[in-house]
């Protein structure tokens, strides 16, 4: 099993930005525990701030991952693309958010991506990541 995970713009400061929202912990730190949790499973990561970087990573994993977990930050409410990109590739993706996104502003209560994915996962902090690939694994 080999899942990828991609993390959207402003996550590469997880565990300092926004702590009250996004927690303490940065996610290398994260990724570590799950590599360890999940040492049979290959989770590759990916961060980036730019849309076409994250579509990129999309069409070149998109054909032989087993699954892809996508935080894809605010993206997720603006990105027609990045919908575009999901499709047109084979690999399920799950759209994780470290918060409840429909806790919050009404901007974040509209997801271009919900409907093109298999499943969403929101508001479980770091845990949400880990949900998701238990789903992989379990489906
Ligand atoms: C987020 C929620 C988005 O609304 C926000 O823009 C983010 C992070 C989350 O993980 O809770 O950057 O995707």
């Amino acid at each position: 099993m080999n899942i990828l995970i991609i993390n959207g713009p402003n996550l590469n400061l997880l565990g300092v930005r926004e702590p009250d929202t996004y927690g303490n912990q940065s996610f290398d730190d994260y990724l570590f525990i799950l590599q360890e949790k999940y040492s049979k499973t290959k989770i590759d990561y990916f961060q980036s701030n730019i849309e076409g970087e994250i579509i990129n990573k999309i069409h070149e994993f998109g054909f032989s991952a087993d699954g892809i977990v996508l935080n894809a930050g605010a993206y997720t409410h603006t990105s027609v693309a990045l919908a575009d990109a999901i499709s047109a590739v084979e690999t399920p993706v799950i759209e994780v958010h470290i918060s409840n996104v429909y806790k919050r502003e009404k901007f974040r209560h509209h997801s271009f991506l919900s409907p093109v994915c298999r499943g969403v996962i929101s508001g479980f902090g770091m845990n949400s990541y880990r949900l998701a690939i238990e789903a992989f694994l379990n489906y």
